[in-house]
């Protein structure tokens, strides 16, 4: 099996590398890899002008399934738009269709308390945010900045959704809500866009197929608020790009820090590309620091998914519980009493603890 491995920028090398760490351990039971590696975003347009370069394509097409770090940082935000790293990511859910953003927040009973919210409101938090990735705002034509006539500039973006596109991330939410649950949350802003007018519509439809789900509605406005209020009513939500961005980054901190985060992008076969959630974070970058449990647990999804490898992938998850429960902490989940350990020590911890 084929592994394409774009590690990027920032602490993007050094979270995936102990990934890494992980699937080749696993290779001493029997499962065996082929990783390539290949360069992508801010080192990809240093190394060649272009955060995704063909030959990064044409390996990330050929593999099985992705493992991507992270891309961007401060020094890439002032060039063109078309060669900052970020269009990498985006290239790369676009080009291979990667509509189906998985992305769990679960509560680790060890971590209650790393949260800042109280554990009474967050322990047994279990969520699946299902997020449409290729579509939406990011991706709608006609966008730009223009001068106005009458002087001035103007910055403008289309928010879009084709009735094919919500009713296929629908079905992605009411399959992964069966699989889990029962409960999908459909989030949108009804009340003002059109957009999500239809979404609201199509989504609904497609729910009559799913008799065993319970479906209900939420404007995104509400569901930031209640993410925050009582996040255990969720089971799973879906939603477009954009709030999906957005309610992902704050569903990550109910789970004491984003560095915990996985993520999995899936295509209508199930090839995926697999990434924490968390950002290149260059402020930490180099130094040991950046907690790898996100890439870890974004391999376990990988090994799940794309490679069929369910006892690996609970391995894996079972190996990021033990280390946990054993009390080791990077500096973001770090609390006293805890031990506190630097990114590579943590891979260490977690390959030790599989067997
Ligand atoms: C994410 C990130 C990306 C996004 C950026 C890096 C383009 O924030 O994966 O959530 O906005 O989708
Ligand atoms: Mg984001």
């Amino acid at each position: 099996m084929k592994i394409a491995v774009l590690a990027g920028d920032g602490v993007g090398p050094e979270v995936v590398a102990e990934a890494v760490k992980v699937l080749t351990a696993l290779g001493r039971e029997g499962l065996t890899l082929e990783i390539e590696q290949a360069p992508v975003g801010g080192a990809a347009y240093d190394a060649a002008g272009d955060p995704l370069p063909p030959q990064t394509l044409e390996l990330a097409r050929k593999a099985e399934a992705i493992l991507f770090g992270a891309v961007g940082g401060p020094r890439y935000d002032a060039g063109p738009r078309a060669k900052r790293p970020e269009q990498a990511i985006l290239r790369l859910r676009k080009e291979l269709n990667l509509f189906a953003n998985l992305r769990p927040a679960a509560v680790f009973p060890e971590l209650a308390d790393a949260s800042t919210l109280r554990p009474e409101v967050v322990s047994g938090l279990d969520i699946l945010i299902v997020r449409e990735l290729t579509g939406d705002i990011y991706f709608g034509q006609p966008r730009g900045i223009r001068e106005l006539e009458g002087g001035g500039r103007e910055g403008f973006d289309t928010m879009r959704y084709t009735e094919s596109e919500i009713r296929r991330i629908a079905h992605a939410g009411f399959r992964a809500a069966l699989k889990r649950g029962r409960k999908l949350c459909s989030v949108d802003k009804a009340n003002v866009l059109e957009t999500s007018q239809l979404w609201r519509d199509v989504v609904s439809e497609v729910g009559r197929e799913y008799v065993a789900v319970e479906l209900t509605h939420m404007y995104v406005d509400n569901a930031a608020m209640q993410l925050l209020k009582h996040p255990r009513q969720f089971d799973v939500i879906v939603t477009g790009n954009m709030f999906g961005d957005i309610l992902s980054d704050e569903a990550s901190m109910l789970t004491g820090s984003i560095g915990m985060l996985p993520s999995a992008s899936l295509d209508e076969n199930g090839k995926g590309l697999y990434e924490p959630i968390h950002g290149s974070a260059p402020d930490i970058a180099g130094k040991n620091l950046a907690n790898p449990l996100a890439a870890i647990l974004s391999a376990a999804m990988m090994l799940r998914y794309s490679l069929d490898q369910d006892r690996a992938a609970a391995r894996v998850e079972a190996a990021v519980k033990k280390v946990l429960a054993e009390g080791y902490r990077t500096a973001d989940i770090f609390q006293r009493g805890t031990r506190k350990v630097g990114t590579r020590e943590m891979g260490d911890a977690v390959v030790a603890a599989l067997f």
